[in-house]
């Protein structure tokens, strides 16, 4: 069953030990407010200087830099749709970032992730949709890569909690 490998916490993202955990960031790269202000502070000044060297991201894409002081090896680093009602590609275009950052766990043999609820804050992307569609892309990358061993969704709320405890209970 894929579903045993994926796990649910409500916690502050930064203080996850996995290989990989994921920023939602903006297409600058260069940091904000929300997770991404949060692994900026915890990372440190380094991180920053990675990320200006990578000439931002497109929505819907994922960089990967180190994690400097970050317990996690790595930060996945990917641009969610800003939610327009939905019917201007916000769907796809999260269902791709999740791909994105499948893609870079993959190409780097990692083993364990860790997501924040993806444009579901400032992007102001509905957290009942936003959570169907991670669960969706979580429960394909664990059926495609056999080297995924967990997937942790880390929320920062409890009404982010129930929406991707309904999302997993909703097979
Ligand atoms: N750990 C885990 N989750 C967090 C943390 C944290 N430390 N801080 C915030 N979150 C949660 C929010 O509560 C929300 O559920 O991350 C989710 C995503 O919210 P945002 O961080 O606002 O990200 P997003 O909606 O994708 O908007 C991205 O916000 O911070 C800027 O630079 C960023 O412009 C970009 C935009």
């Amino acid at each position: 069953m894929t579903s045993d490998k994926i796990q649910l916490t409500e916690e502050d993202i930064t203080g996850i030990k996995a290989d990989a955990i994921v920023n939602a960031a903006n297409n600058s790269l260069l940091g904000g407010g929300g997770v991404d202000g949060a692994i900026h502070r915890a990372a440190g000044p380094e991180l920053l200087a990675q990320c200006r060297g990578l000439g931002g991201c497109p929505t819907g894409e994922a960089r990967i830099t180190k994690g400097y002081n970050l317990p996690a090896a790595w930060v996945i680093h990917t641009v969610g749709p800003v939610w327009r009602g939905g019917t201007q590609g916000e769907p796809e275009l999260l269902a791709r970032c999740y791909r994105s950052c499948f893609s870079l766990v993959r190409e780097y043999g990692l083993k364990t992730i860790a997501f924040p609820a993806i444009s579901t804050g400032v992007y102001g992307y509905p957290k009942e949709e936003a959570s169907r569609i991670a669960v969706r892309e979580a429960r394909r990358a664990l059926a495609e890569n056999k080297e995924l061993t967990a997937i942790l969704f880390v929320c920062f709320n409890s009404a982010t909690r129930l929406a991707y405890q309904k999302a997993l209970a909703d097979d």
